[in-house]
């Protein structure tokens, strides 16, 4: 990575200045992030392939002026992230608007601000789509979600692209759509739209994706349809084993693969929407240990955050890495844990750390992506702050 020459990332967690701070906190560390984001459009920028970043990772303001600043667009998934997107200064052009349920205000809400494309993924929505744009006087520019049936290799709560998953349209039923767009008047078909899963290190996945993308390709032109771009979703994962060996995902490979494997014809554009490799690693969650625990097999470090503040260990069973930033003593082992009344509420079982006490700052890695914009107010809790360093 010539970029990586320069300036060699790192995290910026410096104790004394969290110290001041109450906790839970989240800290986020604006110089990697704009690292990560320079490097991901230089290597983005070399195909000349477009980069919308996914909101719903991470939809803070000062996350998304960097994101505007570097020339990201924006990839939505509801009303309000729309409405977030165009209120940080995202112009509509630049704006698209995916999922599988949205509603009518939040589709009248997007055609009034003339964002660039729904990405639809039913024939039920498209028939809702051209009655509200008809009732506008307008014509919502679309791209067809497919469902390409390529498996993701993650997680199954965050596999998308299988036949059995809620999202996309399946190739079985595509003819029966291209018909219906054919008789609908106030949508325009521009482009085709994968998304298969997110938190995808295997490679190979996307190069999978790559070979039914082009056979997708394939079946249009020979109904005589051009498309103008080709969406290929986001799902890129990061390292949340050793975040420090990996800050800055390898966007070269990533980008290079689809260079090397997508088959387009002259004229199209490629879209990304990438969520996590952008955000997660810039992101950490701050919090002291409440209590410890001594068990007869396990010692329990009881943080002030918990899963209300990060849900991923409860909901997907996520690695997330642990470290205490103020002990250096020997290490003992802990099973580190939140205060809400829910045994998942669990950030790491049998823990290495160094002796832990009552006090102590823990930080909790790679929280940047779904981790704030996934919080709830579980058992009343207040709403973790968030600083920018
Ligand atoms: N495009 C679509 C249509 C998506 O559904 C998603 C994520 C993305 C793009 C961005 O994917 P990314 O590049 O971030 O992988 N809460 C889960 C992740 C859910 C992802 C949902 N869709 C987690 O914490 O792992």
């Amino acid at each position: 990575m010539e970029f990586l020459a320069e300036t060699e990332p790192m995290l910026n967690l410096n104790p004394e200045q969290l110290q001041q701070h109450a906790t839970p906190l989240y800290v986020y560390d604006l110089n990697l992030l704009r690292q990560t984001l320079q490097f991901a459009q230089q290597e983005a920028g070399k195909y000349n392939f477009h980069v919308h970043y996914a909101l719903k990772a991470n939809a803070n303001g000062p996350i998304l002026d960097a994101m505007r600043e570097f020339g990201f667009g924006a990839d939505c998934v509801s009303g309000n992230e729309v409405k977030a997107a165009i209120e940080n200064g995202f112009a509509a052009k630049d704006v698209v608007f995916a999922g599988v349920g949205k509603s009518d205000a939040e589709i009248n809400y997007a055609l009034e601000q003339e964002i660039f494309c729904f990405n639809c993924e039913s024939s039920h929505e498209l028939e809702v789509l051209n009655e509200l744009a008809e009732k506008k006087g307008t014509v919502a520019r679309i791209a067809l979600r497919i469902n390409p049936n390529v498996n993701a290799n993650t997680h199954k709560y965050i596999t998308t692209g299988l036949e059995e998953n809620k999202f996309g349209i399946n190739a079985w039923e595509l003819e029966a759509v291209l018909d219906l767009i054919q008789k609908l008047k106030h949508i325009q078909l521009i482009g085709i739209h994968f998304h298969i899963g997110s938190q995808i290190t295997d490679l190979t996945v996307f190069k999978n994706l790559c070979t039914r993308v082009n056979e997708f390709q394939e079946w249009f032109l020979a109904r005589n349809i051009m498309l103008e771009h080709v969406n290929v979703g986001g799902g890129l994962g990061v390292d949340y084993y050793a975040p420090e060996q990996n800050l800055i995902p390898d966007f070269a490979a990533y980008f290079g693969l689809f260079n090397q494997f997508l088959e387009l014809r002259p004229g199209q554009q490629v879209h990304f929407e990438l969520g996590r490799a952008l955000v997660a690693q810039c992101g950490t969650l701050v919090s002291r240990v409440l209590y410890i625990k001594n068990g007869v097999t396990t010692n329990f470090a009881i943080l002030d955050a918990g899963m209300t503040e990060l849900i991923r260990p409860a909901l997907y069973q996520s690695y997330h890495k642990i470290q205490n930033l103020t002990s250096q003593k020997q290490e003992v082992r802990y099973d580190v844990v939140g205060p809400i009344c829910e045994s998942s509420d669990c950030f790491g079982k049998a823990v290495n750390l160094p002796e832990t006490n009552r006090g102590d700052l823990i930080a909790i890695r790679t929280a940047g992506a779904y981790g704030e914009v996934m919080a709830s107010g579980y058992n009343l809790r207040e709403k973790a702050q968030a600083i920018y360093i």
